[in-house]
């Protein structure tokens, strides 16, 4: 299950993406007002990440203007690793390298086609663990000393 959260900033793109995972086949739970009216990103991105902690999702994908509101809240909640990307490579590699589970697009950025070509190698792309978890872990162990 995708969790899929976007503010009015991100509308747009994530109505293609929507698309997009309904024509792959792919469940979501969605995160966001249907009608694209405004809303604070975070009022969006703390529910959606709540669904990855718990487990009812696996992965995230969160749009806003830039992908930047989003990931930055995402990125202080407990083992969200949340990258705001806009190419396929960084897409890709953070799922391989960074164990990244939050995908986060800025809908003022990118075109829904590199967008959804984002979506597919983020979602279809495994950690590669090893060396990679050395320093993943290293990153997840600063979360030890919030309160
Ligand atoms: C909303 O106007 C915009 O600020 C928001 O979508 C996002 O880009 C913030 O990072």
């Amino acid at each position: 299950m995708i969790a899929i959260g976007y503010d009015h900033g991100g509308f747009a793109l994530a109505k293609e993406i929507l698309a997009y995972l309904e024509q792959k086949g792919v469940a979501y739970k969605k995160f966001g007002p249907d009608d694209g009216r405004s809303v604070d990103y975070p009022d969006v991105a703390v529910p959606a990440c709540r669904a990855i902690q718990s487990g009812e999702c696996d992965l995230g994908i969160l749009v806003c203007g830039t992908g930047i509101g989003m990931s930055l809240t995402a990125n202080k909640m407990r083992g969200i690793r949340a990258a705001a990307c806009s190419e396929t490579f960084s897409a890709k590699y953070t799922r391989l390298h960074n164990n990244s589970n939050v995908l986060c697009l800025g809908g003022r950025v990118i075109g829904p086609g590199t967008a959804i070509d984002m979506v597919e190698l983020f979602l279809n792309s495994e950690f590669e663990g090893g060396r990679h978890k050395t320093r993943v872990d290293k990153v997840c162990k600063l979360e030890e000393s919030w309160r």
